[in-house]
């Protein structure tokens, strides 16, 4: 029997509350295989969780995505064996961990031209992109986008892909200093979020035009603006909630602004059996071959910092994505 160092989490409240323990880890069961892990990618759904918004029944790990090298399959399992590079980014929570038994069904292999680092920050949040400009909306070249956070993980990504794809994007970051993050991922301009009348700005730097799709993951502090940068009959994603929940909205609003459409998506529906999990990686790992998507690792902490990873995205200290190295 092998060890596992993870993450526990008895109580929900500030990073403080997550803990390290170490435990006998049994050999995979049928179906599932031994992951020493070698990367876990930090997610912001890891802070909702954490804090009990999106509450867990504990104690629980915590973490939904790591990269790492298959040591043993258990019953029953074919398609992999010890030596594999694999990641996964929904077995459920618990990924902070320095190995852990994973269901097969929920592991896709890494290319050799993508390392485990880049697998670990990039598959949850670069399939989020995918669904986000494939499914929520099919991005056409020509379209006007508005990406809130891009100079952050899932934010630079979709940048990227959606420019690739032949959209103009405008980006919105928290401080300045976060703007050339923003225009480097490929935003043809970038608003401050400080700025109290930002839409204003968003309009001068489009000349006038409005978006045709308003991604916003920020929630609280932006979606009632974001509703007045969407162009008639535009859609606005609400997939994230980043400054806090966002507010209820009277349908009647989305008639004065335009006839809108809003939509509240999530990543696990999107590639909730193992075919569509696989297939939508396989478009995002041929994006990544492409060039079409890169993933810019922003900080990188041991698993003994995880605290100093939470503060660190909670205070938008980070541009790009966080890794734990275990
Ligand atoms: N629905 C889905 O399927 C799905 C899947 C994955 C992620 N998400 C959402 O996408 C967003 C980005 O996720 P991520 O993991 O890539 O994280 P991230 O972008 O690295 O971090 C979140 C970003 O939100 C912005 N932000 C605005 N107000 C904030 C506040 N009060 N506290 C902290 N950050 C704040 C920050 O950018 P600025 O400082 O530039 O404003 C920060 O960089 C999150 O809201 C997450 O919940 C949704």
């Amino acid at each position: 029997m092998s060890t596992q160092r993870r993450v526990v989490l008895t109580e929900f409240g500030p990073p403080q509350v997550m803990t390290l323990a170490s435990d006998p880890l049994p050999a995979p069961g049928t179906g599932e295989v031994c992951l020493r892990q070698t990367a876990i990618g930090f997610n912001f759904i890891d802070i909702y969780q954490r804090r009990g918004v999106y509450p867990l029944e504990r104690p629980t790990g915590l973490g939904f995505e790591a990269a790492g090298v298959v040591e043993a399959v258990g019953p029953g399992v074919a398609e992999f064996e010890p030596g594999d590079r694999v990641a996964y980014m929904n077995a459920g929570v618990g990924a902070y961990a320095d190995r852990r038994n994973v269901p097969a069904a929920k592991l896709v292999r890494i290319p050799e031209s993508v390392t485990d680092e880049a697998a670990a920050a990039l598959l949850f949040k670069g399939m989020t992109a995918q669904y986000l400009l494939r499914k929520t909306h099919a991005v056409q070249p020509g379209d006007l986008l508005l990406v809130h956070s891009a100079a952050g993980g899932v934010g630079q990504i979709l940048t990227r892909w959606a420019t690739a794809l032949g959209a103009r994007v405008v980006g919105t970051t928290g401080s300045p200093g976060k703007r050339d993050a923003g225009l480097a991922a490929g935003c043809a301009a970038v608003i401050d979020l400080n700025d109290p009348d930002w839409p204003k700005a968003f309009l001068e730097a489009t000349g006038g035009a409005k978006a045709r799709v308003v991604y916003d993951a920020v929630g609280k502090d932006t979606l009632l603006k974001s509703l007045d940068c969407a162009a008639p009959f535009g859609l606005v994603v609400s997939y994230g909630a980043a400054s806090g929940p966002s507010p209820a909205i009277d349908p009647e609003l989305l008639n004065k602004k335009g006839c809108l459409f809003l939509t509240r998506p999530s990543v696990f529906p999107h590639n909730a059996d193992p075919a569509t999990f696989r297939a939508n990686a396989a478009d995002l790992f041929d994006a990544i071959g492409r060039g079409h998507v890169a993933v810019e690792i922003g900080a990188r902490f041991s698993l003994d910092q995880v605290v100093q990873a939470h503060e660190a995205a909670e205070a938008r200290a980070v541009t790009g994505a966080i890794v734990l190295v275990p």
